[in-house]
C-alpha cells in the first residue's frame, strides 16, 4: 500500500476509535468522555494558554521546584545514563533536567505526537549539542519496552505535570508499576503530583476567569462535530468544575441546559436539563499518600521536593 494510502487509513481507524469511545461513554447511565481527546490542535493550544493563567498553578509551581532542585534530580545519573520522559510534549521542563545531565547521556523523549517529537528534537539538538536523542512515536501507557540497546544503561524516569493524576488511583498504581518494569532494576523515577489544599485554590484553577478552561472543556463537544458529526449546540452546555473531597480530585463536568436529544452515527441519546457530561479527574494528594500509592506499585519514595507554599510536589522513587 502506498505510505499515502495507509496514512489515510491509520487516521480513518483513529476516527473509528474516537467515534466508538464517544458513543460507548455517552451510553453509560453516568455519561462520560475519556480526557485524553481533549488534546486536538485546538485543545493543545487551548491548554497551553491554561499554563500561562494566573489561577492555574500547577505548571509554575512545578517548574519552580525544577528550577530550584534539577542537580539534586539528576544527580543518580551516572555516565552514560538515559533520562526518559513519558508524555514529552514539546519538552520544555526537561530543559531544565537536560542542563544537569552528565557527559555521554542520552534522551528518550516519548510522545504519541510525531510532529511535537520532531520540534523537539530540533530546538534540543542545537541548545545540547553533546546530546544524544532517542525519540519515540507512541503511547507511554501501552509501551511494553524500550528501545534495544538502552537495556544496559541507567535510566531515570521523568513524568511532570502531575498528569497521573488524570488515572483513578488503581490505574495509576498499574503505570507506575509500568513504569518501573520499563525502567528496569536501579532506574529512578522522577514524578510531579499535584497536592491537597483549600479547595478555593483548587475550584479557582479549573474555574479561570476568561473562562479558557471552560473553552477547552467545551472543546471536546467541538471536536465530536468536528470529526464525526455535527450534532452538539455548544450553547446548550456549560463549563462546571468541583472538588470532590470524598474521591480527593477536581471533577470537570460538562452541564445540559436544557433537555435536549442528539444522535451520533445513528445512537440516540437524550439529557435532562442538570445532567452532566463527567469530561475529567484530575486527582490531589498528600504527600504521604502518594508515597504510599508508589509503595504499592513496586516503587520506593526517596526524595521529595516542595514548593514554599507546599503547593505542588515533585518525588524521587527508587
Ligand atoms: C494536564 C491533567 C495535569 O489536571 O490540571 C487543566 C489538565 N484540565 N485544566 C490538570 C487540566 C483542566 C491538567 N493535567
Amino acid at each position: 500500500m502506498p505510505a499515502n494510502t495507509q496514512a489515510k487509513e491509520l487516521s480513518r481507524e483513529q476516527d473509528d476509535v474516537f467515534a466508538r469511545a464517544v458513543i460507548y461513554g455517552l451510553s453509560r447511565p453516568r455519561k462520560t468522555l475519556p480526557c485524553r481527546y481533549f488534546y486536538d490542535a485546538r485543545g493543545s493550544d487551548l491548554f497551553e494558554r491554561i499554563t500561562e493563567l494566573a489561577e492555574y498553578y500547577p505548571t509554575r509551581t512545578e517548574a519552580g521546584i525544577l528550577a530550584a532542585h534539577a542537580g539534586d534530580m539528576t544527580d543518580s545519573l551516572s555516565t552514560g545514563g538515559v533520562l526518559v520522559e513519558f508524555g514529552s510534549g514539546s519538552s520544555r521542563k526537561t530543559e531544565l533536567l537536560l542542563d544537569e545531565l552528565p557527559d555521554g547521556a542520552a534522551y528518550v523523549p516519548i510522545d504519541v505526537s510525531p510532529d511535537a517529537l520532531v520540534q523537539a528534537q530540533a530546538r534540543l539538538s542545537l541548545r545540547f549539542p553533546g546530546l544524544d536523542i532517542l525519540p519515540v512515536v507512541g503511547d507511554f501507557s501501552e509501551l511494553s519496552r524500550l528501545p534495544g540497546g538502552l537495556a544496559a544503561r541507567p535510566k531515570l524516569g521523568f513524568f511532570p505535570g502531575s498528569t497521573i493524576g488524570n488515572l483513578t488511583p488503581a490505574m495509576a498504581s498499574r503505570l507506575l508499576m509500568r513504569f518501573k518494569s520499563l525502567l528496569s532494576a536501579g532506574g529512578r523515577l522522577i514524578i510531579g503530583i499535584d497536592l491537597k489544599k483549600d479547595t478555593t485554590i483548587l475550584e479557582r484553577a479549573y474555574n479561570d476567569g476568561a473562562g479558557v478552561t471552560r473553552d477547552f472543556n467545551l472543546n471536546l463537544l467541538a471536536r465530536i462535530n468536528r470529526e464525526i458529526e455535527p450534532v452538539f449546540d455548544l450553547s446548550a452546555f456549560a463549563h462546571a468544575a468541583h472538588y470532590n473531597a470524598r474521591e480527593g480530585r477536581i471533577e470537570m463536568h460538562l452541564v445540559s441546559l436544557r433537555d435536549q436529544s442528539f444522535a451520533i452515527r445513528g445512537h440516540r441519546f437524550a439529557m435532562r436539563v442538570g445532567e452532566t457530561i463527567h469530561t475529567e479527574n484530575s486527582y490531589k494528594y498528600s504527600i504521604p499518600q502518594f508515597q504510599a500509592l508508589a509503595g504499592c506499585s513496586g516503587w520506593r519514595p526517596v526524595r521529595v521536593w516542595t514548593d514554599p507554599d507546599n503547593q505542588f510536589s515533585v518525588h524521587e522513587l527508587a
